[in-house]
């Protein structure tokens, strides 16, 4: 499970096991390379020696980004790899894990350095778990970590307590829509709703998530689809 570029020049991907609850499957890191030729690292996995240098080979690591409140386990190891560059996490993540430093909050806009690039939105609305969803522009790439998740028989490393869960609990095996933490935390739709509204604005035509296999066709659609229950308002 190495570095492999998904945009010629401009985004690489690597994926890593997780083991959580009882369940096993993967995660996925995304190295964004920047117009300055510095790099991104988006939900980092644990930066050991043979990563690091497949990072180092690409450019300069210049940001570290926990994007969601589920996604920062190995931010201090990247930090540990790359301590020249600053750490943005999302919101929330400082009340949840008080020990790990990091340098600016991610907001609902962009900041300059990588504004060209990318585009980004708090998701508001949920009462377990939040993220901060971005555009890739060049690349008309969505970056999700939880909002969709994506498992279907052709997905590697996932046990039978997972499918179990994802096929009878939650119906979602071979359908994508939002982690369960999500679909059991849509406090304020309202919110939830302006957020999504915000994103499916964005003109994308594939999506990059943590779990599960990309969306590279229909994407828009299939977006559309998996956030169909958050974005019922209850007006
Ligand atoms: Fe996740």
């Amino acid at each position: 499970m190495g570095l492999t570029e998904f945009i010629a020049g401009q985004i690489w991907l690597q994926e890593y096991p997780i083991h959580y609850a009882g369940c096993d499957f993967n995660a996925r890191m995304s190295v964004i390379r920047l117009p300055d030729s510095t790099l991104l690292l988006h939900s980092p996995c644990e930066i050991d020696p043979l990563t690091k240098k497949a990072i180092s080979a690409l450019g300069d690591v210049a940001y570290i980004v926990a994007p969601g409140s589920y996604h920062y386990l190995y931010i201090p190891s990247a930090q540990a790899a790359f301590p020249e560059a600053e750490t943005y996490i999302c919101p929330g993540i400082e009340r949840k894990r008080p020990e790990i430093d990091f340098d600016w909050f991610l907001a609902d806009q962009p900041p300059e350095d990588w504004a060209d690039t990318l585009d980004q939105v708090l998701v508001r609305g949920n009462k377990y778990i939040w993220e901060v969803a971005f555009l890739h522009k060049p690349s008309r790439t969505l970056l999700l970590v939880d909002l969709i998740e994506n498992f279907t028989d052709q997905t590697p490393n996932v046990n039978w307590q997972l499918k179990l869960w994802w096929k009878v609990v939650f119906h979602m095996w071979d359908h994508p829509k939002p982690a369960p933490e999500y679909q059991l935390g849509w406090k304020d739709k309202a919110a939830a709703s302006i957020s999504l509204k915000r994103i499916l604005d964005w003109d994308f035509e594939r999506v990059i998530l943590s779990h599960g296999d990309l969306i590279d066709k229909d994407a828009k659609a299939i977006v559309q689809d998996a956030w169909k229950a958050p974005m019922a308002t209850n007006k």
